[in-house]
């Protein structure tokens, strides 16, 4: 059963975890135990209660469920609110507990005050996954402000532990931060109205834990504005977790029977390092997450033109492009920006979009009608939310882009963020994304979003009511992505925000993949792709080759190498076509051939981040999928003429014979052999890669 109680003690049970809290005799929510099964309810009785002290009292040394502002709390607290009468603080009672199959409801009311908040929690056994979230409900006739409400509250006795989260910017997404917590609060946070480069809504708790050992507590928040994880290691020899929206510019005004409802949380416990944290979060997000009708379907190899044509899209150019990614074996062709209005640079028209008809002549669809003929799907770039001001939609409605009076209006990229909360802008958002997809044969899209949100002001006097805008803003790009999916529900979406501002959860939701980086530089993509990986899935990992010729400022790596690199994600091709001899086109059409053969096992397979070449010297990754395995490996740099590595494999089956397809020539050798031998990998100098495929043979 995966929710067993006495009414008093719940304990929450996965296949391999359970999840435990209690209503304690002081009427406290106390977490309890959060770790691998304990199936016996009774062992959580008489658990000692920390003792109170005028200056530490219980509330602070008490690993809390729920945690509200006030009440000689003074750690960091799930919930601050503010009654009419200037009462800032909950005391509350728990005032109902409710059980329906997987899902727990507590509902706790103030002794005085009329509020309710619910914590909700929904077990996924098999998954191994619990969701958590809450809402505040007003059951009053007077006005609530809730000042802050995160989804979720973690307590993990002990001290010393390590968080994983990321210090990244744009093009450097998802660069690894690894802080000790040993005193003091450390947060990760975004006020850019998204999820953003900075940081990511998730967190990944350890101590020394590797790849195949150790504890790890990890969670990640389904929401796509500004968030804030916070950890705190408490005096009390606890670690105080907390994850949801950001409170920094936070408000909500609940009104007599009104009710605010928190992004859910999900969140694990891997017994056995990141390796199984990863496979569990990957696992879940396809299965439970993913928007269903494309979740187990694998991705197209797509060809994107924007690096070959940058602004300069003409109908001309992107035929002649389309033929030659049909020739070397991509299914979807994608038109990147530039496509619209009058848009040569990206200074303007941001906003104004109609097909622009200097570039395409005869329309879009002789395009589409192209590409489709060469046996190619049509995909295209919007970039809905913003708008520049130098375009007809700024001029004709300045209003609807944020700004705040008596300052000058700020521009990122040259162009302004549209006011979200806004339903005629919602509206026009809605609608000429359904036209674009109503009147062509589309098949996907890349929605791009290229600043941060700022300015973010809301009509009214109210102080309160205008620092709704962020969620408001979040709810109105969630309104406007459902509308459109629920129209075309079988257009694939891609998520991205000058690269990797949008993978989390809540965009998960809404869209088939995302774009991780504009950063291609195959080393630094093996990086960026082993962090990206911690929690997300591979399938939602677009990965593309990009002549490295092009710059030459920049590293040049072999083809190979570069594709390889591409190949340990959703392949995409986005060089310039022309710019490549026809050795090199070969190249890339048999990789694509082995790549389409490996897809389902890399997309969908279970991912092994078997050496890091920071550590290692080489990078080696591996993906299992039933009885087919295949393993990537990179030499980066060879030293001392050493032409040979080592590389031992996980999760095969120690007693199954399989064949190694390797150098050109096929081994057979045991599971266990492979495993714990490992296989010699050969590699020809710097910058040399493999990619090798093994199957199951024999049981
Ligand atoms: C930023 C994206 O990350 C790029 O891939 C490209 O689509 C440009 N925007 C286009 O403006």
């Amino acid at each position: 059963m995966a929710i067993i109680n006495n009414g008093k003690t719940f304990l929450l049970n996965t296949a391999d975890t359970s999840y435990a809290f209690c209503i304690n005799p002081q009427g406290l929510l106390r977490h309890l135990y959060w770790g691998r099964r304990i199936v016996h309810l009774q062992d959580f009785e008489d658990i000692r209660e920390p003792g109170d002290n005028g200056y530490y009292p219980r509330v602070d040394r008490t690993m809390e469920e729920f945690s509200s502002f006030g009440m000689m709390r003074y750690k960091e607290t799930a919930m601050k609110l503010r009654f009419a009468d200037g009462v800032r603080d909950f005391r509350y009672q728990v005032a109902d507990t409710q059980i329906q199959d997987d899902m727990l409801t507590i509902t706790l009311t103030d002794e005085h005050y009329p509020v309710k908040v619910e914590l909700h929690y929904q077990v996924f056994e098999a998954d191994n996954i619990i969701k958590k979230w809450c809402s505040v409900q007003n059951m009053g006739s007077e006005k609530i402000v809730l000042e802050r409400l995160y989804s979720g509250v973690y307590g993990i006795p002990g001290n010393g532990y390590e968080i994983i989260n990321y210090n990244g910017q744009w093009a450097a997404e998802f660069k690894r931060s690894s802080e000790s917590l040993n005193g003091g609060k450390k947060v990760f946070e975004s006020l850019r109205g998204s999820a953003a480069h900075v940081a990511n809504p998730s967190f990944i708790v350890h101590k020394n834990a590797s790849e195949d050992n150790g504890d790890v507590y990890y969670g990640a928040l389904e929401y796509s504005g500004n968030f804030k994880v916070t950890a705190e290691a408490t005096p009390y020899d606890y670690l105080n977790i907390l994850i949801g929206i950001s409170d920094t510019d936070f408000a909500w005004v609940l009104e007599s029977g009104e009710t605010f409802i928190a992004p859910a949380v999900y969140s694990g416990y891997s017994d056995a390092g990141f390796g199984k944290m990863s496979h569990t979060m990957h696992e879940f997000a396809i299965n439970q997450l993913a928007p269903k009708v494309l979740a187990k379907k694998p991705l197209p190899v797509l060809y994107n033109s924007w690096y070959a044509t940058i602004f300069d899209v003409q109908s001309k150019n992107q035929m002649n492009l389309a033929d030659k990614a049909a020739a070397i074996g991509t299914e979807l062709f994608v038109v990147d920006d530039g496509w619209f209005g009058e848009r040569q640079d990206d200074f303007r028209a941001l906003g104004d979009w109609y097909v622009n008809e200097e570039k395409f002549p005869n329309g879009l669809n002789e395009l589409i009608g192209h590409v489709n003929h060469l046996g190619m799907d049509f995909g295209i770039w919007i970039e809905p939310e913003m708008v520049n001001k130098d375009s007809d939609l700024f001029r004709k409605h300045p209003d609807w882009a944020y700004q705040f009076p008596n300052r000058e209006i700020l521009e990122g990229r040259n162009q302004l963020v549209l006011n979200l909360t806004r339903e005629d802008v919602l509206q026009f958002m809605i609608d000429f994304i359904d036209r674009l997809l109503s009147d062509h044969n589309i098949a996907y899209i890349k929605w791009d979003m290229n600043r941060a949100v700022g300015e973010t002001s809301l009509d009214g006097e109210d102080i309160d009511e205008m620092k709704e805008v962020w969620v408001k803003h979040t709810q109105g790009f969630y309104r406007v992505i459902d509308a459109v999916r629920k129209k075309h529900p079988n257009v694939e979406f891609e998520a991205c925000a000058s690269g990797g501002g949008r993978v989390e959860l809540g965009a998960m939701r809404y869209f088939d993949e995302y774009w991780p980086s504009d950063n291609v530089d195959a080393l630094d993509r093996l990086e960026i792709q082993e962090n990206y990986s911690l929690i997300y899935p591979i399938k939602y990992m677009r990965a593309w080759l990009i002549d490295p010729s092009e710059d030459k400022r920049k590293r040049q790596v072999p083809l190979e190498f570069h594709m390889h690199c591409a190949m340990c994600g959703s392949l995409g091709i986005g060089n310039d076509l022309n710019g490549l001899s026809q050795d090199q086109l070969d190249q890339i059409k048999e990789l694509v051939v082995s790549y389409k053969d490996i897809r389902e096992i890399v997309q969908f397979g279970r991912l092994y981040r078997l050496c890091n070449y920071k550590k290692d010297d080489i990078q080696a990754v591996q993906y299992v999928k039933e009885n087919r395995t295949v393993l990537f490996v990179f030499l980066i740099h060879m030293k001392y003429d050493k032409e040979y590595y080592q590389v031992k494999l996980k999760g095969l089956h120690k007693e199954c014979i399989y064949d190694v397809e390797i150098h050109g020539k096929h081994l057979k050798k045991s599971g266990a052999y492979l495993m714990n031998h490992g296989i010699e990998v050969k590699f020809a100098g710097d910058y040399s890669s493999h990619l090798i495929s093994l199957v199951e043979c024999q049981a």
